[in-house]
């Protein structure tokens, strides 16, 4: 929605015009999964889609949130109730960034806030970033804070984790604030040091199709936090800090020193090959060889179904239906148990392909699916 639109609402709900105008957006990620909490490498890029905030100081403490994706009038916050774990609605995330800032002695008041999202919600696609950063933005903006980027992405994970109670890295937040329109983040989650890799589909004659097989997912379920706690498992009984620290070449002799240990070593198989795709992927951009991905992509994802056991058969059945009608790769992206996967595409072939996978998910008795071309976009700013 424009910022033109959002504004004028939030002057119909609070009265008074906003003080500006911010977007956030939603991302998905090309390669690096469940290897952000390991001190791994991810290589996300946002999407078009984006939540837009109109935003105005208050200077009595209070927050006001609504949002026009979200039946229901105006909720009112005292100062007094932001308490981590007490709220299961939607108003966790911008709460949680105001708890965050606090909680790190910003001096934040409050906030009136009128929200509007072209992100798919539970579609993997980072919905819940997009709206905590759009809102952590803002709020350095206005409160003249002066945070950087990837402060305001480790904020915004703090939120996440502990007001909203949802185990999850910091991949999604840094791109929502990091990304660049054109490029792929190449981020280090152990020192978030980031470097922007052109990526450029339409140069090469290329797509990435976003398919949202509409299955929903949740990451304040168990399984997430399951896997995370196997990882460290993990990491413990190797000996090292993050299983970021095994090398690729030493993969084997840390596999045969996991003993009997058979699901702690497929997640280490995991997490230290999808390292390694990650490093290879940007090898291969850098050299412009854009369609040698998608070989890697389907690795990745007979990894993640195989290894890590977080794919669905609606997942599947989009990589598999993809790669029999001619995709150059594919695979989930995002947390997994649902949500969306990616396919690498010639141009002339996206029509096919589209047909193929939903007469795949018609056959199977699927919801159908949406889908939709990814473009590198811009991470978060200001509209107005
Ligand atoms: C979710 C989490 C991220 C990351 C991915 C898996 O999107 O929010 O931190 O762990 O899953 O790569």
């Amino acid at each position: 929605m424009g910022a033109q639109r959002v504004a004028e609402r939030f002057t119909e709900l609070y009265g008074a015009a906003p003080q500006g105008v911010w977007a956030a957006p939603g991302r998905v990620n090309l390669i690096g999964e469940h290897t952000d909490y390991n001190d791994g490498f991810v290589m996300p890029f946002a999407l078009p889609h984006q939540v837009v905030a109109a935003v105005s100081r208050r200077d009595d403490g209070v927050l006001r949130l609504h949002s026009a994706d979200v039946e229901g009038g105006v909720v009112e916050l005292a100062p007094t109730a932001l308490a981590p774990g007490g709220d299961a609605e939607w108003t966790a995330y911008p709460a949680g960034v105001v708890w965050a800032l606090r909680e790190a002695g910003h001096a934040v008041a409050g906030a009136d806030i009128h929200l509007s999202s072209t992100v798919p919600t539970g579609a993997g696609l980072s919905s819940s970033a997009a709206l905590e950063v759009v809102v952590a933005l803002a709020l350095n903006d206005l409160y003249g804070l002066g945070l950087r980027r990837w402060q305001l992405a480790r904020l915004c994970q703090r939120a996440e984790n502990l007001y909203v109670g949802a185990p999850t890295g910091i991949m999604d937040q840094t791109a929502s604030a990091c990304c660049e329109p054109g490029h792929a983040l190449f981020l280090d989650t152990r020192d978030l040091s980031q470097h922007q890799i052109p990526f450029d589909l339409a140069a090469g004659g290329l797509r990435l199709l976003v398919v949202d097989t509409q299955v929903k997912h949740a990451h304040s379920g168990g399984e997430y936090g399951k896997r995370r706690a196997g990882c460290e498992k993990g990491a413990a009984l190797l000996g090292v800090d993050a299983l970021r620290d095994v090398p690729y070449d030493g993969l084997d002799a840390a596999l045969a020193g996991l003993g009997d240990e058979e699901e702690v070593r497929r997640l280490v198989r995991h997490v230290v090959t999808e390292d390694q795709r990650v490093e290879r992927v940007v090898g291969l951009l850098r050299s412009g060889e854009v369609r040698a991905i998608g070989p890697v992509l389907t690795e990745g994802h007979v990894s993640l179904r195989d290894d890590f056991r977080i794919s669905c058969p609606e997942l599947d059945l989009v990589v598999d239906t993809a790669l029999a009608a001619g995709a150059l790769g594919a695979r989930m992206t995002g947390g997994g148990f649902g949500g969306s996967a990616i396919v690498l595409t010639e141009v002339t072939e996206v029509d096919t392909l589209t047909k193929a996978i939903e007469e795949a998910f018609a056959g199977a008795g699927f919801t159908t699916p949406r889908v939709f071309e990814a473009v590198p976009s811009a991470g978060a700013h200001r509209l107005d």
